[in-house]
Parts: structure tokens; sequence; C-alpha cells
């Protein structure tokens, strides 16, 4: 006997009964974006770090070897969550710092609200580092139905405190940056952020019912400085000298046991065999805390390869083909589409997307849908942290301006773009050096890059991963070719957003930071 639906039936349970009368529901998402975790700090990679966790989950799944992020932390997550370039959302430039009056614009649909509407239940755990400055840009508001983390990012892993130094007060403030939903969640100090996170998502997990969808994004405090590990970590570590390196390495520990933690609770709780696990970094690692992108060039908040190329894999029952690696060309802002896909959902009520759907392509080892990547255009860009100093310096012979410095695009500006094999950055792409892993035995000292004023170079991305033979003086016609696909995207830009610190963000009164507007 059929029953009718009746009009005021909830969304939610319109879709368990589609997906009943499918015989299957969509699948569990499970998201896990580590933090500040380095090119070379894999085992699957190379690393003298151990990652067996890490290793056998990708192994099993599809490693993602030809896999963009964006170089610093807001700005990835905000792709992630959005599918859209920063160009496009105001955040071309650093990060949100926490007494900006900034976040994510509230006009933009997020992923978790997208799978919200396809019947999934959401979740967020850890680091939202997208603006908290009033009510209606925290996580809760924003899509998730629960959420437990920290706000804004650089904390301490046992305090849960951030420090930050308040210009306009010219005083710095060190306060509690941790919320269970909306609250400020005391009763945490002591208890280190490797363990707090994983633990909570496992814990949710025991509660979820799997007959449920689910998204987890699990937004790992680890392995961004400061350097804190509980010791026992560290000590199968010994052997690594340089004691920034050896932390770090502690920290990745724990991280890969924390993977290992949530898959086991996964399967332990009936999820498994319904799962799409996804795993990865937020940008290139900090060589300046413990993280290595070796052999890539450059590091965290550079355009260079060290700071944009990702560690990701995904591991899932439902992969078509398991045990590949992929060399098929896929961004972060990819995620969006194709997660909600996955989903069942829809992407409407999203502004238009710059991700693809790249489920086939993981999945399937079908081409990749995407050709080209906007790395970013940041007119205001600075890199002021220590970098090595060239040799060429001092140098008097300088390099004359190149021959497109007026051309199609202004190239003092820091970009870069790749179309298929082919990446142009412009301006100061950042820290140029190639940094080895600090425990190598022949420390080498950082081969000179190139003369502080040269702007503009062109690598063959397949065949020099490495950026070290710029090709711009042979090959003219795509020198011009991408310029014109620059300024084409500058065009397109809307302006950037980026506040001066308000005073009212002072956490003192509160004993928390938190929104204050
Ligand atoms: C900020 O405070 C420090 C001491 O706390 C003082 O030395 C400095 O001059 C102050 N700067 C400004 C701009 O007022
Ligand atoms: C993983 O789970 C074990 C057993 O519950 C626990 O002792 C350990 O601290 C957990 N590790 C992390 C990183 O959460
Ligand atoms: C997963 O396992 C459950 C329980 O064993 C089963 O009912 C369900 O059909 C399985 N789903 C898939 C996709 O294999
Ligand atoms: C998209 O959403 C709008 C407003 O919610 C709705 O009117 C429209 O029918 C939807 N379009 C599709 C293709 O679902």
């Amino acid at each position: 006997m059929m029953k009718r639906l009746q009009p005021a039936i909830p969304l939610l349970c319109f879709h368990l009964l589609l997906s009943a009368a499918r015989g299957s529901q969509p699948p569990h998402i499970v998201f896990i974006l580590a933090d500040d975790y380095g090119w070379n700090d894999v085992g699957y990679h190379g690393s003298v770090i151990r990652t067996p966790v890490l290793d056998k989950l990708s192994a099993q799944g599809v490693r993602l070897e030809n896999y963009y992020v964006q170089p610093l932390c807001t700005p990835s997550r905000s792709q992630l969550l959005t599918g859209r370039y920063q160009i496009h959302t105001g955040f071309q430039h650093e990060i949100i710092w926490p007494c900006q009056p900034h976040c994510l614009p509230l006009d933009e649909k997020l992923l978790p609200q997208l799978l919200k509407e396809a019947g999934y239940s959401t979740h967020m755990v850890g680091k939202w580092h997208l603006g908290m400055y009033k009510k209606e840009c925290l996580p809760t508001r924003r899509g998730f139905d629960s959420y437990f983390g920290y706000l804004l990012g650089s904390e301490n892993y046992y305090t849960h405190e951030r420090c930050y130094h308040i210009a306009p007060l010219n005083i710095t403030r060190c306060a509690l940056d941790l919320r269970d939903g909306e609250e400020v969640a005391t009763g945490f100090t002591g208890i280190y952020s490797g363990h707090l996170f994983p633990q909570r998502a496992v814990d949710l997990l025991s509660k979820h019912n799997p007959a449920r969808p689910l998204f987890l994004y699990l937004a790992l405090q680890s392995v961004h400085e400061p350097l804190q590990v509980p010791e026992e970590y560290m000590e199968p570590y010994n052997f690594i000298h340089d004691a920034d390196r050896r932390h770090y390495a502690g920290m990745v520990s724990v991280m890969d046991e924390a993977v290992g933690n949530i898959t086991d609770a996964l399967q332990r709780y009936g999820f498994w065999n319904n799962t799409v696990l996804i795993f990865s970094t937020d940008n290139g690692g900090q060589t300046l805390g413990g993280g290595n992108n070796w052999p890539l060039r450059g590091r965290k908040w550079t355009l260079w390869e060290g700071g944009v190329r990702g560690v990701g894999f995904v591991t899932s029952p439902l992969l078509k083909q398991k045990g590949r690696v992929n060399q098929e060309f896929i961004h972060i802002s990819d995620w969006l589409p194709t997660l909600v896909h996955l989903a069942e959902g829809s992407t409407n009520g999203t502004k238009p997307l710059d991700g693809f759907d790249v489920w086939k392509t993981i999945s399937e080892g079908h081409s990749s849908p995407r050709n080209e990547l906007l790395h970013n255009i940041d007119p205001l860009f600075v890199d002021n942290s220590p970098c090595p100093v060239s040799l060429n310096e001092n140098a008097t012979s300088s390099v004359q301006l190149n021959k497109w410095q007026y051309s199609l695009f202004n190239v003092s500006i820091h970009a870069a773009i790749r179309s298929g094999d082919w990446k142009l950055l412009t301006g100061y792409p950042g820290c140029s050096y190639w940094f080895p892993p600090p425990s190598s035995s022949n420390q080498s000292q950082p081969a000179p890059p190139d003369s502080p004023k040269k702007n503009l170079w062109l690598f063959n991305i397949a065949n020099d991963p490495d950026e070290t033979v710029d090709l711009s003086d042979r090959y003219p016609v795509i020198v011009e070719k991408l310029l014109s696909r620059l300024q084409y995207y500058q065009d397109g830009a809307v302006p950037i957003v980026y506040p001066d610190d308000d005073p009212k963000c002072d956490p003192d009164k509160a004993g928390a930071w938190g929104p204050w507007a």
C-alpha cells in the first residue's frame, strides 16, 4: 500500500526514503585535513619520518601525486569549503588574523550546507580559521550540525591558548580559543590537541547511526607550530639531530596514529564499507617549523611547488580502482563539486565554481577535467620570514627588466598559474630556496636562487617538478599566453578584503577569543 508523502515531510526523511528506494545510501564522507604537512614528511615520499598508517591507507586507495593546495591556511580552507578561487572571495592576501573583522563571505554557500541539503549529518572537529568576528561566521552557522575546535590558528597544544599582539591597543593578549558548538570549552587544559581532536571524532562516530549519511570534517591541529609533542612520540627519532625536525617528526607520528584511530572507529562502528576518506594537507611544509618539502622548491607561504603541491590521498572500499598512484591534475577547490555529486546532492545556490568533479578521475582513472589552475594573484604580497640570503643579493649587475615588464600582465605582481604542464610565476614568489631535509647527512647549503630582481619564470612541471630550469626565454609564446590568462583572471577578481585589526576583539573581558561584533 502506498502512503502519500505529506507536503510538510522534512527534506531529510525524503532523502532517506529515496535512498531506501534505491537500496543504498550515499557514502559517508570523512575529510581529514592536516595542517602544514610537507611533501617530504610522509613515509611514501621517502621521508625518514615513519607514517605506517598513511602509507597503508593510501596504498589501499589512490595516492594523489599531482595534487595542489593553496600556500596558506585560510586560503586553502576557503577553497575547500567554497570550491572557488581566492580572487572570487577576496581572500587573495594572507590569512584572517585574530582581530580582523572579516570572515568567509556570508553569501557563499559552503560544502557542509550543500551536504546537509543532501540529507547528511554534518560535523566539524578542529581548526576553523575562516573568521569569527561575529556569530554568523561560526561553523555552526555555516552548515555544521556540531562543532568542537578552535577558531584561530597557532595555538598552544596543551593550554589551547592563542597569543596575539593587538596592534591598535599595543598589547599582547593570550586567551583560550576552544569551543564546543558556540560555547567556550573550558576544562581541556593539559590535554594534548593531537589526542583531543581525534578522540572527539571517534566519540562522534560512536554515537552516530550509520544509517544516516555522515560528513565529518576533521581539521587537525597537527602538525602546525608550536612544536609540541609528548616525549614518547619523539623517542623513535633520536637519530634526527635537528631538534625542530625531531619534534616535528614526533608530531607526525601522533597524527599518523590519529588517522589509524579514526579508521579503526569507522570500521568498529559500521561505517567503513560505505565511507570515502580523504586525507589532505592544507599547504606545503614550513621549513622554519620542522617541515620539509625536498626536493621541491620553496615552502609554505610561497607559490613554488613546495608551497602548493600537497600530500593527499583517497581511500575507500567504493573506489573502482584501488592501489593506484594518480598523476592527474587535481586541486583542493575540486572537492566541493566532487563530494556534493558523490553525495547525490546539488551545487545549486553556489556562486560560479572554479572546482571540477574529479570523482571518475580518482575512482576510475579517467583523465582530469582540469587543465588550468590559478595558484593565486596577490598584488599586496610580502614575505618577511627569514630566508637565506642570496649570494646575488648585492650584485650590482642587475638583471634588466625583462621584456614582459609592461606587456600583458604587470609582472611585478606575485602570481602563478598552471596550464597543462606549464607553470608561470611572476613577481616575488616567496622564499626561493630548496631546503634539504635537516637530517640528511651531507647537509648542503641551499643553492643560491635567482637574482632578487628576477620576476618571471616558466617551468615545465612534468619534466622539472623541482623548478630548476626557467624556460621563459625559450618559449615566449607560452609566456604570452599565460600572462594573458593571468590578466583575464585579474580582470575578474573581486577586491582584496584585508581589514585593519579591530581593538574590540580584545578577549580580556570574555576570557576567550570569540565573536565580538
Ligand atoms: C608599545 O608598547 C611598548 C611597551 O609595552 C612600547 O615600548 C612601545 O613604544 C609601544 N609602541 C607604541 C607604538 O606605542
Ligand atoms: C589512539 O587510540 C588509543 C587507544 O584508545 C589511544 O591510547 C591513543 O592516545 C589514540 N591516539 C591518538 C593520536 O588519538
Ligand atoms: C555495508 O554493511 C552493511 C552491514 O553489514 C550492509 O547492510 C550494507 O549493505 C553494506 N554496504 C555496502 C555498500 O556494501
Ligand atoms: C535552485 O534553488 C532555487 C532556490 O532555492 C530553486 O528555485 C531552483 O528550482 C533550484 N534549481 C534546481 C535546478 O534545483
